[in-house]
């Protein structure tokens, strides 16, 4: 008998989580105003809210971390750190930051002015914020198949290149980087091909342009391409990173995805001039350039996590977990951006609670009504998130109305992954009496949807 899959690691600590009752869980969330993020994580017994800082580290993470050289410059962590990503990516220059989106803040600041034009592959929030925020303009290339979420594609993050090359050409004095995010988050966590990014360098180059990889879940990407591209099965993940570096000028990191620690960044980048351009910005805004908002004994964790992740056998077990949540939901007929992401499942709110009026935000109802069932916190990427236009204040309908449910690395058991897919079929099977959905009582003007307040419909 061929054995089962199982896990390429087992428990050597554990935190204890607790189901509470549907009375419980309905003063909670009316107490939080149907905003999952203003639940105290006790209240929560299953948490996909984030697959960001909330993976279990593994014992050479934290051995690593007695090791931490705590000097203000020159700590011996930094380089052991600097040393792991340039081997890596090939990048020489590395500077720390507390977090991804600080990386997109300093490089940003060296790099963005106002009126210029940034494409990239659906840029994630902070990404666009640091764009925006410096008056200048994100343009999505993602390829128009991520938008149906029922077609079958290998690489729905890809980028489109036509229209790459049409943004490039419309402005070109205007671009001063392509960004490419990869797994491509806002998609689904869908992956972008070695092939799409050689087509990125070859529109980049034909314009003298150079390219950022937005890196949090690059590890995850490479695994994609050694499963999913011809001719790349035979490769290790290590020899898949290094191919897709190299057609890029530097990476902004989120160190909380694949480099599996709580929290942490960076910058890399092969250019000297990128390099002196972001040091300027990096000391005043995160630290000295040896720790950017680092503690040694993060650095260290991240250098081993970084390399651990890039281990065929960890993303196996992780991309595996994410492929059996969405197989129950297959069995159970319920909708999910197609196929399975890198690190969460989309459930497509709008096909499934077809009752619901958008005004009353279906994806938001989802996200309650699954925190009711079972205690489980997801994620609304939706019309919430969406925000308002900010030349019109209308709400933006126009996009995807999803329930992200993100799954932390090494931290749940497939058991977890049969609760939540059970307690979604049991909304799922009575999602025809769900008619209404919720009203926004107070909002912030921009990224609303951490602290928004909403209140249900009129019966
Ligand atoms: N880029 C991508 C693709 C991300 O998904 C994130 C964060 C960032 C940049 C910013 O990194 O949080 O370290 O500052 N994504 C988290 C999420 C928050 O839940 O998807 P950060």
């Amino acid at each position: 008998m061929e054995l089962p899959f199982a896990e390429s690691w087992r428990i050597k600590m554990v935190e204890p989580i607790r189901p509470s009752s549907r009375q419980e869980r309905e003063q909670w969330i009316r107490d939080c105003h149907y905003n999952v993020f203003q639940l105290p994580a006790w209240q929560v017994y299953i948490d996909l809210l984030t697959d960001s800082g909330t993976g279990a580290m593994s014992d050479r993470q934290w051995s690593a971390m007695m090791m931490g050289d705590e000097s203000y410059a020159g700590a011996r962590s930094f380089f052991k750190m600097k040393d792991t990503i340039t081997r890596l990516t090939g990048f020489g220059y590395v500077i720390p930051t507390h977090q991804g989106r600080a990386a997109e803040n300093v490089l940003f600041s060296a790099l963005v002015k106002e009126g210029d034009v940034v494409p990239g592959n659906s840029h994630f929030d902070t990404t666009k914020g640091h764009i925006e925020s410096r008056k200048a303009k994100a343009v999505d290339c993602t390829i128009a198949e991520s938008r149906d979420t029922q077609l079958e594609h290998p690489f729905k993050g890809n980028v489109d290149t036509e229209m790459l090359d049409r943004v490039i050409s419309e402005n070109p004095d205007k671009v001063p980087f392509i960004i490419v995010t990869i797994t491509n988050n806002t998609a689904g966590g869908q992956p972008v091909s070695l092939e799409n990014l050689r087509q990125v360098r070859r529109v980049a180059d034909k314009y003298g342009k150079r390219v950022i990889f937005d890196s949090a879940r690059f590890a995850e990407n490479a695994y994609f391409i050694k499963t999913r591209e011809e001719g790349q099965a035979n490769r290790s993940i290590k020899e898949i990173v290094r191919d897709m570096f190299d057609l890029a000028d530097g990476m902004t990191m989120s160190a909380k995805k694949d480099a599996i620690v709580n929290m942490g960044g960076f910058i890399a980048t092969r250019h000297e001039d990128w390099f002196e351009g972001a040091k300027r910005f990096a000391i005043p805004f995160e630290g000295y350039l040896t720790y950017g908002g680092m503690n040694g004994r993060d650095m260290e964790a991240l250098a081993v996590g970084l390399d651990e992740n890039t281990e065929f056998d960890n993303l196996h077990t992780r991309i595996h977990q994410v492929q059996f949540l969405a197989s129950l939901l297959d069995e159970y007929g319920i909708p999910y951006q197609r196929p399975a992401g890198g690190h969460a499942i989309f459930v497509d709110a709008s096909k499934v609670l077809t009752n619901v009026p958008k005004e009353e935000f279906p994806a938001q109802t989802l996200t309650v009504e699954l925190y009711l069932e079972a205690g489980i916190r997801g994620c609304e990427i939706g019309y919430i998130l969406a925000d308002r236009d900010p030349v019109t204040r209308e709400n933006r309908f126009g996009g995807l109305d999803l329930l992200r449910l993100a799954i932390p690395r090494r931290t749940y058991t497939d058991n977890h992954m049969r609760v939540i897919a059970a307690a979604l079929k049991n909304v799922y099977d009575r999602r025809e009496s769900i008619t209404r959905g919720y009203v926004i009582t107070e909002e912030a003007p921009l990224m609303r949807h951490f602290t928004v307040k909403l209140a249900p419909a009129e019966q």
